[in-house]
Order: structure tokens, then sequence, then C-alpha cells
């Protein structure tokens, strides 16, 4: 994808769906729930790259209990602006979980393919615990019958960019969550 100027680029984001401000604003209550799960017990936050990395820098700095941070990087095929169903996990987590609180940090909630195949196979790695939290949840979209621990906004079925979340490698810096439209 190739932009003739700054102007064509940011043409593509039709309005702002959730300010910085308000990211910002949902952010503690994250922490808050990372918080109330330790028990003595090691936290691990386990980040779905790419669409999480923002998402995850900012919760992680809104936890106050002993936590630490693995990768790990799963990637749902996309036409366009939908969801192909197909799930890939390009990088596994490089640690043993089975001592951990894991909590999995997660950019968007769409139908569910992503997260439904990430639980599946970490739980056979037996987790003390295991917990999602995602920032956005669409469940008009939803296939698989599966929902986050915590989600901090529902959104309708727009196809979103910004804040962690990209259309074709793109706008994943923008520091709101906007509406992607060509
Ligand atoms: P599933 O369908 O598996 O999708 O729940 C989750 C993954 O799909 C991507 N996704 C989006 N990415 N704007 C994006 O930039 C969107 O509106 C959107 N909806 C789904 C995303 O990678 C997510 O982890
Ligand atoms: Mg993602």
């Amino acid at each position: 994808m190739e932009f003739a100027s700054k102007n064509e680029y940011m043409s593509r984001i039709s309005r702002v769906i959730i300010s910085a401000d308000e990211i910002r604003q949902r952010l503690p209550v994250a922490g808050k729930f990372i918080d109330d799960l330790y028990d003595g017990h090691p936290i691990l936050l386990v980040s779905i790259l790419k669409g999480s990395f923002v998402f995850l820098s900012d919760i992680a700095r809104c936890v106050t209990v002993p936590c630490e941070i693995e990768f790990m990087e799963a990637k749902s095929y996309y036409e366009g602006t939908k969801s192909s169903g197909v799930v890939n996990i390009t990088m596994d987590l490089k640690c043993d979980i089975s001592n951990f609180h894991v909590v999995m940090i997660e950019d968007i909630i769409d139908t569910g393919r992503t997260l439904a195949n990430v639980i599946k196979l970490l739980k056979t790695r037996k987790p003390l615990s295991f917990n999602v939290i995602t920032l956005l949840d669409k469940p008009e979209r939803r296939v698989v019958p599966i929902s986050a621990d915590l989600s901090l906004f529902t959104i309708p079925d727009l196809f979103v960019v910004g804040y962690g979340l990209d259309y074709g490698g793109y706008y994943r810096n923008l520091p709101y969550i906007a509406e992607y439209s060509e």
C-alpha cells in the first residue's frame, strides 16, 4: 500500500470512535483487575502481537504487583477488512507457564477465532489460572461463542484502526481508535 501524501493517508480515517482520553480513563480498571489476581504467585502478561503492543505497554504501567511479560504472535488472515477464518500461531511463548497466573492481553475480539485457538493451546500447559483482557469487543461479529474476562470497550461492527490496530500494517501508532474506510 502506498500513499501519495499525508492527506491521502489520513483521508481513510473517517472518524474517531474512542479518544486517547477515553482509553486513558479506562486503563486503571485493567490494572486493578490484574492487581487483584495476585496471591503471592507470579503473574504473566501475554501480549498477542502485533495488535496488542500499545495496550500491553499502557496496561503494564498500571500494574503494581509482581508481573512478567511475554509475547506471542497470532495472525488472522484478512481479505480486505474481513477475517478469512484462518488463524496461525506464528510465534510461541518461550517460557513454561505452569507456575503463572496468565493474563492474555488482546486488542480486539471479533469472530473469536484467534482467542479460541490461543486459549486452547495455552490451557494444555496448565497455568495456575487463565484470564483474558481485551481492549475492544465486537460482539455482533462473533462466530465462536467466547468472551473476555474483562473488556474495556464494546464497539459496533466497524473496521477500526489505531492504538495498535492496523490496516495493511499502517495506523498502529494513532493514539486513538478510529473507523477506517477506503
Ligand atoms: P478474530 O476474528 O479472530 O479477530 O476474533 C481477532 C483479530 O483480528 C483482527 N481484527 C481487526 N484488526 N481492525 C483491525 O485492525 C478491526 O476492526 C479488526 N477486527 C479484527 C485483529 O488482529 C484481532 O486480533
Ligand atoms: Mg491481533
